[in-house]
C-alpha cells in the first residue's frame, strides 16, 4: 500500500460518483468507483479525473467493474441499489436491494479485512445492519450515513428562517434516517443559543417536518431521480473525520448494546468519529417526550429489521 488513503465507492450512480467528485476536490484519497454497468465508472472516473487539474488534485480515480480494484481499501461506502420503478412494491424493492448489499459487502471485505464501511444504500438504517451482519467486522469499523444528511438540512433550514449563517448553526438529530429522524430542538443552537429560546414552538415544527421529509421534497421537484448532492456532501463529511482522524461528532447509524436503553439495533445517534472508526458513541439525557419520539422511530427501525431477517431466511 502506498501512503495515500483508498477509498472504494460501490455504485457509481449519483451519489456515488458526486462523492468521488467531492472526495478529490479535498483531495482526501485515491478513489476506485465501482458498479456492474460497464463503462459507467470508467467514463465517470475520467470525467472526474479531468476535472483535478482544477482543483489542484494529484489523487487518482479509477471506474472498475473488477473489484480485485477495490482491495486493501481503508474505507468502503456503499451505495449500490436500486431506486424503486412504476409498479415495483416496497417489498419487492427492499428484497432487491437486501441481495445487492449482501452481495456487495461479501465481495468488498474478502479483499479488504481491515476497512471501514459506510453504508447509504436505502433504507440506510436496515441496510447497514445487514452489511454489519454479513461482514462479521467489529461494530466500531460498520455505520451508516443518515443523521449527517439530516443534520446538514436542519441547519439548513434554520438559516433560511432566521438568515442567519449556517456556521453559526449546530443541529442535533437522533433516530431512523429521513421521516424516521427525531430532531432535537433543545440541543440545536444558534451561536450557542437553543433554538427553543430564539424560534416559536410552530416554527420550529415546521422545520422538523420539512427535515423530515427533506428527500421526498427533492424527488417531487426532480420527478425521476433523488437527491445526491448533500448526500454525497455528508458521506464525505464522515470519509473525512475518519480519515484524517478529526474525533468529529457527527450523528451516524451504528451499532447500539445499551446506549439509549437499546441493543442489537442500528440507529442514528451522535457518534465521535477518526480513524478507528466509531470511536465513541456520544449519550445525553433525553426529557419523556424526547424519549417517546426517539423510541417510536426505534420500534420502526426494529420491525424493518425483522424484515430482512425473515428476507434472509427465505433465501
Ligand atoms: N453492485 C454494484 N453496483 C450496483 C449493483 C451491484 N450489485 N446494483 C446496482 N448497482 C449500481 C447501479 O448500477 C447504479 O449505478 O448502483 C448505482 C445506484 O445509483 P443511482 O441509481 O444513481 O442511485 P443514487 O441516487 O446514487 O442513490 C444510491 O443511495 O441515497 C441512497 O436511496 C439512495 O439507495 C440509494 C443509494
Amino acid at each position: 500500500m502506498g501512503g495515500r488513503n483508498k477509498v472504494s465507492i460501490i455504485g457509481a450512480g449519483n451519489v456515488g460518483a458526486t462523492t468521488a467528485q467531492r472526495i478529490m476536490e479535498r483531495s482526501l484519497a485515491d478513489v476506485v468507483l465501482f458498479d456492474i454497468i460497464e463503462g459507467a465508472p470508467q467514463g465517470k472516473a475520467l470525467d472526474i479525473s479531468e476535472a483535478a487539474p482544477i482543483s489542484n488534485s494529484d489523487i487518482s480515480i479509477t471506474g472498475t467493474n473488477n473489484y480485485d480494484e477495490t482491495a486493501d481499501s481503508d474505507i468502503i461506502v456503499i451505495t449500490a441499489g436500486l431506486a424503486r420503478k412504476p409498479g415495483m412494491s416496497r417489498r419487492d424493492l427492499l428484497e432487491k436491494n437486501v441481495r445487492i448489499v449482501k452481495d456487495v459487502t461479501e465481495e468488498v471485505i474478502k479483499r479488504s479485512q481491515n476497512s471501514i464501511l459506510i453504508i447509504v444504500t436505502n433504507p440506510m438504517d436496515l441496510m447497514t445492519y445487514l452489511s454489519w451482519t454479513v461482514s462479521g467486522f467489529s461494530k466500531q469499523l460498520v455505520m451508516g450515513m443518515g443523521g449527517a444528511l439530516d443534520s446538514a438540512r436542519f441547519r439548513f433550514f434554520i438559516s433560511q428562517e432566521l438568515k442567519v449563517s449556517v456556521e453559526n448553526i449546530q443541529a442535533f438529530v437522533l433516530g431512523g434516517h429521513g421521516d424516521l429522524m427525531v430532531p432535537l430542538a433543545r440541543f440545536s443552537t444558534v451561536a450557542g443559543v437553543p433554538v427553543t429560546e430564539i424560534m416559536e414552538k410552530s416554527q420550529i415544527e415546521r422545520i422538523i417536518d420539512r427535515t423530515k421529509f427533506g428527500g421526498g421534497e427533492i424527488v417531487e421537484l426532480l420527478k425521476t431521480g433523488s437527491a445526491y448532492v448533500a448526500p454525497a456532501a455528508a458521506i464525505t463529511e464522515m470519509v473525512e473525520a475518519i480519515l484524517l482522524d478529526k474525533k468529529k461528532i457527527i450523528p451516524s447509524a451504528v451499532y447500539l448494546e445499551g446506549e439509549y436503553g437499546i441493543k442489537d439495533l442500528f440507529v442514528g445517534v451522535p457518534v465521535k468519529l477518526g480513524r478507528r472508526g466509531v470511536e465513541e458513541i456520544v449519550e445525553i439525557n433525553l426529557s419523556n417526550e424526547e424519549k417517546g419520539e426517539f423510541y417510536k422511530s426505534v420500534d420502526r427501525v426494529r420491525s424493518g429489521v425483522e424484515e430482512i431477517k425473515q428476507i434472509l431466511g427465505q433465501k
